[in-house]
Parts: structure tokens; sequence; C-alpha cells
């Protein structure tokens, strides 16, 4: 369903993607694994229209697309969790769920009663225990990490893309996180979940992409145990 065709993107000096292929097919929990460096942000930054590929294609749904950035890619069903979330310091913790997609009234003014009550069943639901009237500063980095996590997986749509969901991440926040994938795996959402830590990807994916030095090196099924990388 979330397609790159031979993509390749460069940066100043470095080339992030080289002729990559890659498919994201409709219900996988498909893991994308790789060192630092190997282009696993830069590819979920082409497929969701954050970056122009230099050469190559996405595709979502059989037809290409130049999503224009993330807005674009929501509109479109794909919600995005990138590595470095973009948050608001000052603000709530409930206006940072629901920054630019704010539950309105009648007159179509902000609905704050109506955004702390979806905030306070949205926390609930994931298990996360801070006021939705807090500032987002005065979270730990967990906490806030988990805040991001809830407004990318807060969707009715067929996709979500989580980039190093469980980086900076106490490890009972880690479980955590897990649940929710598998819950929305059981609701028909498909998930790229991104990591460079393979023990996780094999826990909660069914399905691995490894990346190496800006090129896939394997993509298969994941069956219990780990596949042997090729190339
Ligand atoms: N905006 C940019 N400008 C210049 N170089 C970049 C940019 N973004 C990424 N790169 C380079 O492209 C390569 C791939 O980076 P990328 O962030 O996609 O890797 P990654 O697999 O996500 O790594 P990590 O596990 O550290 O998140 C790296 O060499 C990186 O330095
Ligand atoms: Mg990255």
């Amino acid at each position: 369903m979330l397609e790159a065709a031979r993509v390749t993107k460069r940066f100043a000096g470095v080339t992030a993607l080289r002729g990559v292929d890659f498919l994201l097919e409709r219900g996988q929990v498909h893991a994308l694994v790789g060192e630092h460096g190997a282009g696993k942000s830069t590819l979920v930054k082409v497929l969701t229209g954050v970056y122009k590929p230099d050469e190559g294609l996405v595709f979502h749904k059989g037809k290409p697309v130049h999503f224009t950035g993330p807005a674009d890619a929501l509109a479109h069903g794909i919600s995005t969790l990138y590595q470095e979330p973009a948050l608001v310091d000052s603000m709530s913790v409930a206006a940072n769920l629901y920054l630019g997609r704010e539950p309105r009234n009648r007159l179509r003014l902000v609905s704050f009663r109506q955004m702390y009550a979806n905030a306070t069943r949205l926390l609930d639901s994931l298990g996360i225990e801070v006021d939705p009237r807090a500032k987002l500063r005065s979270l730990t980095p967990s906490t806030r990490k988990m805040v991001a996590v809830a407004r990318t997986v807060d969707t009715e749509d067929g996709l979500v893309i989580l980039d190093e969901p469980t980086s900076s991440l106490e490890s009972c926040w880690v479980e955590r996180v897990h649940g929710v994938i598998r819950r929305l795996h059981e609701r028909d959402v498909s998930i790229l979940y991104v990591t460079h830590q393979t023990a996780e990807a094999y826990e909660v994916c069914d399905t691995v992409t490894l990346m190496r030095a800006g090129q896939i090196v394997h993509t298969g099924p994941i069956s219990g145990g780990r596949p042997e990388p090729t190339g």
C-alpha cells in the first residue's frame, strides 16, 4: 500500500538512499531495521513527502504520489511519528495531541472542553498517566515521547509509521508501545516500525527489511527466528 521504487536521495556529500525498492503491504507490521546512518529516517521522509527523491517514485495504494509533506500524507491516511517529533514545549499535553486537528464547535472555534475530554480518553486508553493540561515542558523525556506516540496512533486510518518510537523510553514504556502496535494491528492498521533494536523488531513485527548504507539488504517474513541477512 506504500511503496518506494528505485528511490535515490542525496545530501551534500552523502547518498542516503541508493536505488531503494521498498514495499509496505496492507496489514503488515513491518520492521525497518539498520544501524545508525543506514538511511531509515530518510526513507520514512521520502515516503511521507518531507523529502523529494532525486530519483525514483513513491506509490500509495498503487498510484504514484508526490506528497507535499506530513500534513498531505496524513490527509491520505498516513500518520507518522518522526524521529524528532514536532512538539511544542510551551503548550499543554492536550494541545500537542490535537495540534493542527483541534476539535471545533459549531462556530468553528476550538473546543477546549472537547479537546481535554478527548485527550483524557486517549491517554487513558494507552495507560499514560499525565494531566492533559500540564505543559509539555514539565514532562519527563519518556512521557513526552509517549505523548508523541499517542498523537500518531490516534487514527482510524490505514497506516501508521513510527520512527524509533522507543528510543528515549524507559523500559516499562517499551512494552506499552508494543501493546499499542498489537492493538493497531488487530484493527487492521498497517504499521511501519523503524528501529535499530533488532530484538524489538522481532518481538512485534511480522515482516522485516534490513537497510545498510542506503540500500536494502534483506526483506522477508519474521517467523520466530532471525533471518540471515543477505547481500
Ligand atoms: N538533512 C540531512 N542533511 C545531510 N545529511 C543527512 C540528512 N539527513 C540524513 N543525512 C545523512 O544521510 C544518512 C542516512 O541518515 P538517516 O537519518 O536516514 O539514517 P538512520 O538509519 O535513520 O539513522 P539513525 O538510526 O541514526 O536514526 C546519514 O549519513 C546521515 O548523516
Ligand atoms: Mg533515523
